[in-house]
């Protein structure tokens, strides 16, 4: 049942300020930043990027003031803080959101596989990283699955080849995309060496691994396919309960082949339906 505008109010008056720092002004950050900036009782404290007139640019663009800081100032000066920058910044600021007892969201959660097992193991029971459902469908399932006895899962994603440009993979087993004429498979392995493979496309790998059997047991495998022009993402569990198959067909970012526009919902998702910022979603409708 839809609650009405009075109401609605009610729940959003019950709310503190929160201030929430986003790192990384690319396409994902140029999205939340325009989103977050119309929340009620949200203050979109401060921006932070390696470049920095990325950052200083999408402040001309929105109608709030956000500081341009450091991520380290940045994480001191926030509740929550948004990271959508890259996976090798996640385990520079992972020990000081830790330290500091702050929130965040992480985007680059491929970068979440390179940290020290303790620091992991401390946030994730701390309560204080969210890590968004990204371009895929099934992840809840897949959790609640992974209490019974998993016996394989399987992520298989299939890109346009220039959604996979620039791997490090490609580059070090020197295979030309421009040369592919037919659905490809590139690469099969486990979660952790594509997320090292394919930093940029498959964090999506990481986050199933995360919610499953871990990175050395969730199998990937990756297709470029001249034929598409969306993003599939198909994943496969088997185990006690039965058998999961879901698939999610991503439209990209049109400046970002790389990135799917669901997976810039799923943190938007992440910060109001999860509960960070708002007790409901419906407190931030207009
Ligand atoms: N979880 C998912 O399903 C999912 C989906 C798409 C993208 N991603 C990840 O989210 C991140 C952002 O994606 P995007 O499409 O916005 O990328 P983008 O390349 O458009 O933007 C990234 C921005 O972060 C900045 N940046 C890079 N390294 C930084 C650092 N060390 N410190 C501060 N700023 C830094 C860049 O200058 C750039 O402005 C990427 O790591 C991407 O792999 C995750």
């Amino acid at each position: 049942m839809l609650l009405k505008r009075a109401q609605v109010k009610v729940i959003s008056g019950n709310l503190q300020n929160t201030s929430v720092g986003l790192i990384g002004c690319g396409t994902i950050g140029n999205f939340l930043a325009r989103k977050i900036e119309c929340w009620p009782q949200v203050n979109l404290a401060a921006l932070a990027d390696l470049v920095s007139s990325r950052a200083a640019g999408l402040v001309r663009r929105l109608s709030c003031s956000p500081q341009v800081l450091s991520p380290a100032e940045l994480i001191s000066c926030a509740d929550l803080i948004i990271e959508a920058a890259s996976a090798d910044l996640v385990p520079e600021i992972l020990p000081l959101i830790l330290e500091q007892g702050k929130k965040i969201v992480v985007m680059s959660v491929g970068g979440l596989l390179r940290l020290e097992p303790e620091v992991w193991a401390r946030l994730s029971t701390a309560g204080q990283i969210y890590i968004p459902s990204g371009a895929l469908a099934g992840l809840d399932a897949a959790r609640a699955a992974c209490l019974g006895k998993l016996s394989s899962v399987t992520l298989t994603t299939r890109k346009p080849p220039p959604a996979l440009a620039g791997a490090p993979y490609l580059e070090k087993k020197g295979i030309r995309l421009d040369q592919l004429s037919q659905p490809t498979l590139l690469f099969d392995g486990n979660a952790r060496e594509a997320a090292l493979g394919f930093p940029k496309n498959i964090n999506v790998a990481a986050a199933l691994s995360l919610a499953t059997l871990g990175p050395e047991e969730t199998r990937v495998r990756i297709v470029a396919d001249p034929a598409i022009k969306v993003n599939i993402h198909q994943i496969e569990l088997e185990g006690d309960f039965g058998r999961i198959v879901t698939s999610t067909e991503n439209a990209p970012f049109p400046l970002n082949p790389k990135t799917s526009y669901l997976a810039a919902l799923s943190a938007l998702a992440t910060a109001t339906l999860k509960q960070i910022l708002f007790p409901s979603p419906l407190s931030i409708l207009p």
